[in-house]
């Protein structure tokens, strides 16, 4: 049992493998965190907390007269507002009486083998391989009734702990619901770094790294997605952490809608960290008995620096977030026409497409936006989900066996949740859009957002878009979304719960995508959204992988796809290989190196093939041979990142190791070339320093130990000019 409880000590000391966090019920019933970091044995970690009378830090009238005791400096594991803790609190109700405070203490607990489950809600689970055991810690309000359970998962194996709470209205009467948080945490220290991830369309999950300081410092999104942003994932580490070594702590909020990650450093230094739903047009209300989910938050610990905190999400993401058949089973190389034909396409064009696909050993053919109802531009269509069988010069199943005949998988693009007001749709439904009565929408793309708060639209949306998956043998599907939510007001709703639109949009998106892909387990789901704008751990549990960023420029993507690995694993990551010069950037870059960029992703093409030279189709079948050898390195070996390419101007490095450390593929793409260039040389990670290896099959060997700890002499004359790249395939000799 990996959950510990003291009954002298009133301690819980949840343990994985490298951590220990510990929380402890003190005087009065309140439940105080005690630790987090690396691994205690069974310590009553209490003894870190310090009290003193603070002036304009009250105290609990049954302190009498303690004047020590104050919730507004002791470390809080979920932290109220209004009796006297005036640092970031994480819940917030408005009581039947119209206060806000409220006031939890313990009550009881339950620890369990296994792993708590959120109904509706995505989490992480334990299976066969990977025990998790769940402790249950429910707080009350004895004047108001609001009682709150606290989940705690631990997965000993994965160094992983999950977070979430289940809020319920103990009272005979209706409150209101203004804050719910997933995770507060309070650390007895402000000399981090907080690390997060910003960016816009295009240009997802830049890496920013500030110190704690005084006052509050969030992200967050009200874009009713995670957003291309701001990422719901946050890194606290020491200040001189690096890849290799340093305290880090990693914050992954399972969740695609508003959120916000919040750090507040205090006035004794003490830093406090709440995530969750983003409080901001939240008002949920809570009749008598019932009960609200937050979702979920995903914590790990490493004493190890950043790289092992990111192998700990990967591995974790990869096998017990992750679900169905592509879990395990190789993904199919494809090719999308997107950027090939944009909407100007039709049925025999796409099979031309497809001839030239296969002959160099493409798997699988995607039909992006285009093919339904009166779209042949993005001012229209969106929510009429019929074929248009002109367009593709047939029905579907036409099109799919023809496909099919040339040895392929087909595939198809959707956006479900938008709608056009030029569209069958609007005109017969518009009030299924979101929009607030009286006020012009907020317009994106040309589109509305369909109210997925409303069950007859989740209705109409999951038969339409099943009748077309059904309507012929579609092997792969991809979920975009392509505009932010504004002017949330749903007609189905009084006035006075408006305020719960935006997280009912969630989950009832959420409940859409777990009834199809259920109903669907052999499809292949990838999401999208405009590229990376709902890449998070939320949308993981529904889809593997995801569209990580609508710029297909290979240097570009560096950069993306190297903050992205900080919180993701490589199998989430929808790369492709497009054509040069590129569409976004007009940037040369080589078919290698485009490929390499590529191949540390879910690995696709899209790009006109025909316009490809002999030499060139030549390469790319190279390529897929090449990456089909490495696809299980790739996907389910470690990930090391070894330079930054927002930091270091002359090259990006980076490396997959096998687990059994017995193979490994390192990864250079050059930068900035120079004339008379320096020497580089590549210090390798994660090789067993005992093991001899050979690299691309060379007669030397080296030892894992040389490579690590001396390097590897990146050859001269390889990497001469800009955007070269060089893959060094590794084997033990
Ligand atoms: C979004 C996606 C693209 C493409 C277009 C189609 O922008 O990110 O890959 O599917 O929509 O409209």
């Amino acid at each position: 049992m990996s959950i510990i409880y003291n009954n002298i000590n009133n301690t819980f000391t949840l343990q994985t493998k490298h951590s220990s966090y510990q929380l402890k019920i003190v005087d009065l019933g309140y439940v105080l965190h005690t630790y987090y970091g690396n691994t205690i044995y069974g310590d009553d970690m209490s003894y870190l907390i310090q009290m003193a009378n603070r002036c304009f830090s009250g105290n609990p009238y049954e302190c009498s007269l303690d004047r020590c005791f104050s919730l507004d400096t002791l470390p809080q594991e979920y932290s109220c507002f209004g009796t006297g803790d005036y640092r970031i609190h994480s819940i917030q109700t408005i009581n039947q009486d119209g206060s806000y405070a409220s006031d939890l203490r313990y009550s009881s607990h339950k620890i369990y083998a296994g792993k708590y489950h959120l109904e509706g809600l995505p989490s992480m689970y334990a299976d066969k391989d990977t025990a998790a055991d769940t402790l249950e810690l429910t707080l009350k309000d004895k004047s108001t009734g609001l009682t709150v359970v606290l989940y705690y998962g631990v997965f000993e194996d994965l160094d992983i702990i999950t977070r979430a709470a289940k809020i319920v209205n103990n009272s005979n009467a209706p409150i209101k619901l203004t804050k719910a948080s997933s995770l507060c945490i309070d650390f007895n220290e402000m000399n981090m770094d907080m690390i997060t991830f910003y960016g816009r369309h295009a240009m997802e999950r830049l890496m920013q790294r500030t110190p704690i300081h005084h006052g509050i410092q969030s992200v967050g999104s009200l874009r009713g997605t995670s957003s291309h942003h701001y990422n719901p994932f946050v890194i606290f580490c020491d200040h001189a952490a690096t890849e290799e070594s340093g305290n880090c702590y990693g914050f992954s909020l399972l969740y695609s809608g508003n959120f916000l990650a919040a750090a507040e450093a205090d006035q004794i230094n003490n830093t406090r960290f709440v995530m969750g739903i983003n409080p901001d047009q939240f008002c949920f209300q809570l009749n008598a008995q019932e009960c609200f989910f937050t979702p979920e938050v995903a914590l790990s610990y490493s004493s190890e620096g950043l790289g092992a905190l990111s192998q700990n999400f990967h591995k974790a993401y990869r096998n017990n977030l992750c679900r169905g058949k592509y879990k395990k089973a190789r993904r199919p190389v494809l090719i999308n026409n997107w950027e090939a034909t944009f909407f100007d396409f039709t049925g025999d064009q796409l099979v031309n497409i497809a001839k030239d696909a296969a002959e160099l050993g493409i798997e699988l053919f995607v039909m992006d936006d285009g093919w339904f109802g009166d779209r042949n531009d993005d001012f229209r269509g969106l929510g009429d989900w019929v074929v248009n069988e002109e367009k593709l010069q047939g029905s579907l199943k036409e099109l799919v066996d023809k496909i099919n005949a040339l040895g392929m998988k087909f595939g198809i693009w959707v956006e479900p949740e938008m709608v056009n007001e030029n569209s069958d749709l609007y005109r017969k439904h518009p009030d299924w859009a979101l929009q607030i009565p009286g006020r012009l929408p907020n317009l994106s793309r040309h589109q509305l957002v369909l109210d997925f708060s409303r069950k007859e639209v989740r209705d109409y949306i999951y038969d339409s878009i099943c009748k077309v998956l059904e309507s012929a043998p579609i092997e792969y599907v991809k979920w975009d979304m392509n505009r932010n939510l504004a002017d949330v007001w749903s007609a189905a709703l009084p006035t006075d719960r408006q305020g719960e639109v935006f997280h009912r949009y969630v989950l009832g998106l959420y409940e859409v995508l777990e009834k199809i892909t259920n109903r669907f387990p052999d499809i292949l789901f990838e999401g999208c959204s405009g590229g990376g704008g709902r890449f998070d751990a939320g949308m993981l549990y529904y889809f593997p992988q995801s569209w990580c960023s609508d710029d297909t420029d290979a240097i570009e993507r560096l950069e993306i796809q190297y903050g992205t690995s900080y919180g993701y694993p490589v199998s989430s990551v929808g790369s492709h290989v497009s054509v040069s010069p590129n569409q976004q950037t007009g940037r040369e870059t080589s078919l290698d190196t485009r490929g390499t960029v590529a191949m540390s992703g879910t690995f696709g093409y899209e790009l006109d093939i025909s316009k490809m030279t002999p030499e060139e189709k030549e390469i790319v079948k190279q390529q897929i041979k090449h990456f089909k050898k490495y696809y299980f390195l790739i996907q389910d070996g470690s990930y090391y990142r070894i330079s930054n390419p927002g930091e270091n101007n002359d090259y990006a490095a980076w490396q997959f190791v096998s687990q059994d450390r017995s193979s490994s593929l390192v990864n250079i793409v050059t930068l900035h070339a120079r004339a008379n260039a320096p020497f580089m040389h590549i210090k390798l990670k994660g090789l067993d320093p005992e093991k001899q290896y050979r690299i691309n099959e060379s007669k030397e060997t080296y030892s894992g130990a040389a490579l690590i700890y001396g390097g590897y002499p990146v050859p001269y004359e390889k990497l001469t000019n800009d955007y070269q790249s060089l893959q060094l395939c590794l084997s033990e000799a």
